[in-house]
Parts: C-alpha cells; sequence; structure tokens
C-alpha cells in the first residue's frame, strides 16, 4: 500500500506498521455481480501466486448475528444501522484487514464504506456525518465499480435470487411493491455511487456486459498495482514485527 492512507483519522489506538499487501474494493449495488467476480479474481490472482484475503460487508465475527438480527426485526433507524456497519467494519479492519496487509496478502474486499454512505445518504444522512463515522477506513489501492442500470438489474435480479425486503429499500416505502420500491430504491443507490465514480476516482466497469468481458477489465485494473505486490510465496506466513513509524498521512475524503 506504500504509505498508509486513512480517510479521516484512521484507527487511533493502532500502529498499522507498514502494510505491503493491495486493497482492493469491488463496489456495486446488489445484484451487480461482486460475487461473481471476487471469486474468479481470487482464482486468477491465487494462481499468478498471490496471497488473496476476502472480507465483505457484515462478514465481522464481532457483529454479524447482531446486524442479521437487527435486520430482521426493522427496529432501528438509519443512525443505528450505519453504526452495526461501522463496527462491523472497524473489526474487519483491525482484525482481518490490516493483518492480512502487513503479511503482503491482496485484500479482496466485497463491498467497502461507498455502499455505507449511498445507503445512509438515501435515507436522508448527513453526508458529513457518515463520512466521519467512517473516517477510520483505510483508503484502498483500487476502487472497481460494477456499474449497472436498474432496469438491467431488475431483470438480473429476478431471474437469480428474487428481490428482498433490504435490496428493496422497503424500510423507505418509496414504492407501491417490492418491485417498484426495489427500481426507485436502487436509481436512488446507484446515483450515489455515480456520484462518488467521479469524486473518489473509482475504476468504472460496465457490469451489464458478459461476465467474461468484464473480468478481462477487471483484471487490467488491477494488473498495474500488482507489479509492486509482493508474491506470497515471498512473503512471511505470519506478519511482521510492527516497526515505529511516523504518524501516518491524513487526507480528508
Ligand atoms: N455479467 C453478468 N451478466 C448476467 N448475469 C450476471 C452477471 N454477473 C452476475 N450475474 C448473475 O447475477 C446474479 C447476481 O450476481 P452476484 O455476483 O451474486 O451479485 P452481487 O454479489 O453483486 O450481489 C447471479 O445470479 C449471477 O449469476
Ligand atoms: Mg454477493
Amino acid at each position: 500500500m506504500g504509505s498508509v492512507r486513512y480517510f479521516g483519522e484512521g484507527l487511533t489506538y493502532l500502529n498499522p506498521g507498514r502494510l505491503r499487501g493491495k486493497l482492493i474494493a469491488i463496489e456495486g449495488t446488489d445484484g451487480s455481480g461482486r460475487s461473481t467476480h471476487i471469486e474468479m479474481l481470487q482464482e486468477w490472482l491465487e494462481v499468478q501466486g498471490y496471497g488473496v484475503v476476502t472480507t465483505g460487508w457484515t462478514r465481522s465475527s464481532l457483529m454479524s448475528k447482531a446486524i442479521e438480527v437487527a435486520k430482521k426485526g426493522n427496529i432501528l433507524d438509519r443512525w443505528s444501522f450505519s453504526l452495526l456497519y461501522a463496527t462491523d467494519f472497524a473489526d474487519r479492519l483491525e482484525h482481518q484487514i490490516i493483518p492480512a496487509l502487513r503479511a503482503g496478502f491482496i485484500v479482496l474486499a466485497d463491498r467497502y464504506i461507498y455502499t455505507a454512505l449511498a445507503r445512509d445518504i438515501v435515507r436522508g444522512g448527513n453526508p458529513e456525518w457518515i463520512r466521519n463515522v467512517f473516517g477510520f477506513a483505510l483508503i484502498p489501492d483500487l476502487v472497481c465499480y460494477l456499474r449497472i442500470d436498474v432496469d438491467t438489474l431488475a431483470m438480473r435480479v429476478i431471474e437469480s435470487k428474487g428481490m428482498n425486503f433490504w435490496e428493496s429499500g422497503m424500510d423507505l416505502r418509496l414504492g407501491s411493491d417490492l418491485f417498484d420500491s426495489f427500481k426507485k430504491y436502487q436509481m436512488q443507490l446507484i446515483e450515489q455511487y455515480d456520484k462518488m465514480a467521479e469524486e473518489f476516482r473509482f475504476e468504472v466497469v460496465d457490469a451489464r456486459k458478459p461476465p467474461e468481458e468484464i473480468q478481462e477489465a477487471l483484471r487490467s485494473k488491477i494488473e498495474p498495482i500488482l507489479k509492486t505486490a509482493k508474491k506470497a510465496a515471498s512473503a512471511p506466513t505470519q506478519p511482521e514485527a510492527v516497526p515505529i513509524e511516523p504518524e501516518p498521512e491524513q487526507l480528508s475524503p
């Protein structure tokens, strides 16, 4: 990662040390193809000898159960949800992402803080507040955004797993039924991702194309940043001793 850069203050109690790996975030709305491509990217990278760790939204051992329960009950307001997501992410950052980067692994993140920003903002959240909440996040080496239009997305989701309550934003009561709500909610999310794509310089990939073409495009975006990544074969299996380093550089979002 070179020098460690955070969106805000970072995890102030933690000296991350030297991060030799690469952090690659795959962003995109529900059903845009993130899981499909992360699986293919992992295999492609491992065949080349890279150590790969994947991490996904709400997958922390600390918070995944609590988030599941909160979603079932639909009793929490957007602040509480954002804070649950932030806690989940902080746990994964400290216990999974940073240790893997220290050890020279490539971390593929299925969603990143941009998803939390988009979801909070479409629920009327204050952009400044939510960005501050996630100020502890590392700035990824690369963010690939799987961009899709809402009509293609709706067809794809109907043909696969179907529409669910949260992916349809039913808590927002935007539409008369699940389908109507899904389209309105996803349209608003996509609008937010599109705005952030410019601000945060996402690499945008057209997610409407066949999977092979998308995978090809993703690989061509990732290849240049691998040049400086250590091969897993030459990386120690345990994280290195953490040298004392100067305070990490801070960037505003
Ligand atoms: N490029 C594509 N074209 C058509 N269908 C796709 C494409 N990519 C993924 N799918 C299908 O769309 C559905 C959602 O893909 P998935 O990878 O699970 O998305 P996500 O993880 O972003 O929610 C799956 O059934 C998958 O097989
Ligand atoms: Mg998925």
